[in-house]
C-alpha cells in the first residue's frame, strides 16, 4: 500500500487524538526539551507537530524506507534516519525526550524494546508514550457493529502486533525499570454525523490493509449510516498514554 494512504490514516488518527496529545505536551513542558526523538515516526505527522511547537528540528526514525522518504519529502525540516533501536544504541545516541505513538503495540518483544528505549534516554530523560490502544476494551453501539473490534484485533494479531497492549502498558514499564504515570489519552466518542467522505477513505484503508471484501465494507457503511441517522452511534475506544522516567 502506498505511503500516501498510510499518511491519510495517520493524519485522521492524529486528529482524533489531538486534545489528549496536546494536554500531554503541556503536562511534560514539551518545548523545554532539547534533543527529541520521534521513534517509529511513520509519515512524520507527530514529528512535524512537535517541531512546530518546539521551533527546532526533531530527530525522526523509522525502519520502513518508503514511509520515511515520504516523511522527508512532506516535512523536510526534521532530521530523518532509517533504522531501529539497535542502530541508535550502536551509535551511542542519547535523547532527553523519546516519543512513541502507536509503536509499542508492534514490537515482538515489548519489554526488551522498552529496556532499549531506556538506554537511549539521558539521565533524567522522559519517555512519552502518546498512544497505545486496547481493542479488547472497545465498545461499539448499536450491537450490530460489535464485530468491528474483532476485525481490527484479528488484523493486528495476524500482522504481528498486540491489539491489547494498552492494558499491559503500566506493567511493561514497571518491569523494564521505568516509573510511570499511565492513563487514558482518549476514549473516542464518534459524533452523531457520519462524514461519508472521511469514513469511505478510512474504510478503504482497512479494506486494503486487512483484506476486507466489498460486501463487508458495504455492510459496515450501511450500519454506520443507519446508526448515525438514528443518532445512536457510539464508540468507546480506550487509547492509553504513559509518561515515564528511569526508576
Ligand atoms: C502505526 S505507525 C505510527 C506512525 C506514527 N508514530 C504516527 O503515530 O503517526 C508505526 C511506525 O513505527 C515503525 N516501527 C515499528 N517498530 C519499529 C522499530 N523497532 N524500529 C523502527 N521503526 C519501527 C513502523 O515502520 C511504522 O512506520
Amino acid at each position: 500500500m502506498d505511503a500516501e494512504v498510510f499518511h491519510d490514516h495517520y493524519l485522521l488518527q492524529a486528529e482524533w487524538l489531538a486534545p489528549g496529545r496536546h494536554w500531554l505536551y503541556r503536562k511534560i513542558g514539551l518545548a523545554g526539551h532539547e534533543r527529541i526523538l520521534d521513534f517509529g515516526c511513520g509519515s512524520g505527522v507527530i514529528t512535524e507537530e512537535i517541531r512546530q511547537i518546539c521551533g527546532r528540528p526533531v530527530t525522526a526514525v523509522d525502519k520502513d524506507p518508503e514511509i520515511l522518504e515520504f516523511a522527508r519529502g512532506k516535512f523536510p525540516q526534521n532530521k530523518y534516519r532509517i533504522g531501529n533501536e539497535n542502530d541508535l544504541l550502536e551509535e551511542k545516541q542519547r535523547f532527553d525526550l523519546i516519543v512513541l505513538s502507536f509503536v509499542l503495540m508492534w514490537q515482538r518483544l515489548p519489554l526488551i524494546f522498552l529496556k532499549k528505549m531506556k538506554k537511549l534516554l539521558d539521565t533524567g530523560g522522559t519517555l512519552l508514550i502518546l498512544a497505545e490502544p486496547d481493542y479488547g476494551g472497545r465498545i461499539d453501539y448499536p450491537p450490530k457493529l460489535d464485530f468491528l473490534k474483532d476485525i481490527f484485533s484479528c488484523h493486528i494479531l495476524q500482522s504481528g502486533g498486540d491489539p491489547y497492549l494498552g492494558r499491559k502498558l503500566k506493567s511493561l514499564l514497571q518491569k523494564s525499570g521505568f516509573r510511570s504515570e499511565v492513563g487514558l489519552a482518549s476514549c473516542l466518542n464518534y459524533p452523531e454525523s457520519y462524514q461519508t467522505d472521511v469514513w469511505d477513505r478510512e474504510w478503504r484503508f482497512w479494506q486494503q490493509l486487512a483484506g476486507l471484501n466489498d460486501l463487508t465494507l458495504k455492510k459496515i457503511s450501511r450500519l454506520e449510516i443507519d446508526a448515525a441517522r438514528r443518532r445512536e452511534r457510539l464508540v468507546v475506544f480506550p487509547v492509553f498514554y504513559a509518561i515515564a522516567g528511569s526508576l
